[in-house]
């Protein structure tokens, strides 16, 4: 898969000598980001693909495949969200016995009592994964299911509980080994918000039938085009760099737009990634998505004519289907003529173009992320390597840390000062 970068002339913020000049001003930054950059080697094991190895996933989820009907993924953040976009993409053409349930994600008695009505009523596996097993929502969630794993399998329920986590003191491992549960690694030099091409995200993806190695093959090829070459032509460079020369024009917001609803959670993974990697500053930009051409019903007049404070990245990315024709409709006179024989595919692909003339035209700044290749396994794959080289590169620009969230970790300790966990006061 290739991705190409464009600017819509029509309305663009940024010349084509600001562009140039910037990528030559952080040349020797974007050369370090491209080989890793010694200062941040605990967290870049997601840099290199091919380190990678998924036979005991693979293994792992054949074994699930076969005592499962449904396996809870229990996480939160970038623990889960990954896996949770490339599910929703990928649904159609996995197939797999066993089908994934989220949980852990939220502290909703609803949402809690929704799982343990799935964990009674089907046969389940859990997957519990946490980074750091000490944040509330997975864990106590994990609490919950376990108790009621206990009660419906007795002392064979440890089968069927699978770990990813670290190791050290309280952590996954550490209760795998005391309890008999399948361990996973989550790797110690990966981040939450970086681990979807780790077991974090392979295992359950596995699990539900995805071929992970070719998710991993399409992660490679966007690896081996975008680590080399220091000009406008790779487009994560181009990307990341005007992304930067946006917010010093003024721009707050960045919609990433897309037109496959199925891409919805895919933007999620995708506002958690930049706002977690960039949100130490106030020179960011926020991350926002919508899914056209539903939003454009809904937020397309705001963006159009509201303050110009945003622009749109659309994400020119779709799922092969031609083959749907639109009949002539004889018996009913519906208006819609004019849209006889034509082939379904491309009203999307015209309002995407519609959508980002009409916005270009009324000046709001718009870039185009166009593939070469339809939406599958293999371009998915592509694509998250894409968006997290460029997370951590765009952080890099903006001079922050891209691998840490100080921020995250206050919310978590003033509950657990509230809630009465020994070590922390209010
Ligand atoms: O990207 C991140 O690092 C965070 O979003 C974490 O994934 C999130 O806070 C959950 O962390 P953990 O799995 O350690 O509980």
């Amino acid at each position: 898969m290739t991705i190409t970068c464009n600017v819509s002339p029509a309305s663009f913020l940024v010349s084509e000598g600001e562009i140039h000049a910037a990528i030559h001003r952080h040349s020797s930054l974007i050369a370090a980001v491209q080989r890793g950059e010694a200062q941040y080697s605990g967290s870049l094991g997601w840099l290199d693909v091919k380190t990678q190895t998924i036979e005991e996933l693979v293994r792992v989820a054949k074994h699930v495949q076969s005592v499962a009907e449904v396996m809870i993924v229990i996480g939160i953040g970038g623990s889960n969200r990954g896996a949770v976009a490339a599910i929703e993409v990928l649904k159609r053409t996995s197939t797999s016995p066993t089908t994934l349930y989220f949980a852990g994600d939220t502290l909703s008695p609803t949402r809690l009592a929704d799982a343990l009505e799935v964990l009674k009523t089907k046969s389940v596996v859990l997957n519990v994964i946490a980074k750091d097993f000490n944040t509330v929502e997975p864990g106590i969630t994990f609490r919950m299911l376990r108790s009621a794993m206990q009660a419906k399998y007795g002392c064979a329920y440890a089968e069927r509980i699978i770990v990813t986590g670290s190791e050290g003191s309280g952590q996954l491992h550490e209760l795998a080994q005391k309890h008999g549960y399948t361990y996973l690694p989550f790797p110690s030099d990966i981040g939450g918000r970086f681990s979807v091409l780790s077991p974090v995200g392979l295992f359950p993806l596995a699990v539900a039938g995805v071929d992970i190695q070719n998710l991993l093959d399409g992660a490679y090829t966007m690896q081996q085009r975008i680590r080399t070459g220091q000009d406008e032509n790779n487009p994560a460079i181009l990307y990341a760099v005007l992304r930067s020369l946006m917010r010093k024009k003024g721009i707050i917001l960045e919609s990433l737009v897309t037109f496959e609803p199925d891409l919805q959670h895919f933007t999620r993974w995708w506002i958690q990634l930049f706002a977690e990697t960039e949100g130490k500053t106030d020179q960011v930009l926020f991350p926002i998505g919508f899914s056209y051409s539903e939003d454009l019903h809904a937020v397309g007049q705001y963006v159009q004519q509201g303050p110009r404070i945003l622009m749109e990245t659309f994400l020119d990315l779709h799922y092969n289907l031609d083959n749907l024709h639109i009949e002539a409709s004889k018996e009913v006179v519906d208006g819609f003529a004019y849209l006889d024989d034509k082939p379904f595919s491309l009203l999307n692909k015209t309002v995407y173009q519609a959508a980002l003339q009409a916005h270009a035209h009324d000046g709001v700044p718009c870039i185009e992320l166009k593939s070469d290749s339809a939406l599958d396994t293999e371009s998915l794959g592509g694509l998250f390597y894409f968006f997290l080289f460029c997370a951590y590169l765009s952080a890099r620009l903006l001079g922050v840390n891209p691998f840490d969230q100080e921020g995250v970790e206050q919310y978590k300790r003033n509950m657990y000062a509230e809630l009465g966990k020994s070590g922390y006061t209010k």
